[in-house]
């Protein structure tokens, strides 16, 4: 049985590293192919991925490498991605919670 890749999944194409456009609470947004959706994020001015469930305050990607789970968000509609686990490809779909909150 085949495995379906993750969300955000490093892509198999051959051009990791070509300008691709993403979905960023639905604005177009470049970034590079296989770098990873947290510094795609960074680098597009969105830090804050989440809200702090009990004081409200904006979290960002803190570790970098998957542990903290600061940087959940959503990636094509699967909620609780890792925006520092998973890896940008072309079309791929971003929402933050922010972005949620707003209607
Ligand atoms: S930044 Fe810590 S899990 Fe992503």
């Amino acid at each position: 049985m085949r495995r379906r890749p993750a969300a955000g999944a490093r892509p198999a194409g051959p051009d990791p590293g070509a300008e691709v456009e993403i979905l960023v609470n639905g604005r177009p947004v470049r970034a590079l192919a296989g770098q990873s959706v947290a510094g795609a994020l960074h680098q597009a001015g969105v830090d804050a991925l989440r809200r702090n469930p009990v004081t409200g305050e904006p979290r960002g990607a803190f570790c970098g490498m998957g542990v903290c789970f600061e940087c959940e968000l959503i990636i094509d509609d699967v909620p609780g991605s890792r925006a520092c686990m998973a890896h940008v490809r072309a079309g791929l779909r971003i929402d933050t919670e922010d972005h949620r909150g707003a209607g």
